[in-house]
């Protein structure tokens, strides 16, 4: 009897948390205008690779020290797979996912992004030491989710 009691507390609980969290997602999505981080545009993921920068990803210097760096996901390669960069540039990061979710995670850097489907992710980081940065999908993608890497070089 007591277990019953008990049982009946814990969902009781678990149906008020859900309603206060579904409440505050919708209220900093809707009220707030809060969404993903980076979050700039949609594109179809089906014509991604034809409508631009995509239909040319890579990198391209856009000012002094400034560049930006076009990436495109798809199981399991990010393209570019490598990209190089001066000591200090400053390199804006766009980038999505032409298939299904894909992790963008570029190692000892703050560079922490998701790849969706439909969505188009900006971020940016300057790079102030010599050296390799190993990018990785750290969203699981399939099969081939763990040879899903790139690099970014910094000379
Ligand atoms: Cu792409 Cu895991």
């Amino acid at each position: 009897m007591r277990v019953h009691v008990y049982e009946k507390g814990f969902l009781g609980v678990g149906a008020v948390l859900l309603v206060v969290i579904m409440g505050t997602l919708a209220y900093t999505s809707l009220a707030m205008g809060i969404h993903l981080p980076g979050h700039v545009q949609q594109v179809d993921p089906a014509q991604v690779r034809t409508l631009p920068p995509f239909d040319n990803p890579g990198l391209r210097q856009v000012g002094e020290n400034r560049y930006e760096a076009v990436f495109l996901g798809s199981a399991w390669q990010f393209q570019p797979a490598e990209i190089r960069v001066p000591v200090g540039a400053h390199v804006t990061f766009i980038a999505t996912s032409t298939d299904v979710l894909h992790g963008f995670a570029i190692e000892r850097t703050r560079l922490n992004m998701m790849l969706i489907p439909g969505q188009v992710t900006k971020n940016d980081y300057t790079f102030t030491e010599r050296g390799e940065h190993l990018i990785i999908c750290h969203e699981y993608c399939g099969a081939g989710h763990h040879i899903m890497y790139g690099k970014v070089i910094v000379e």
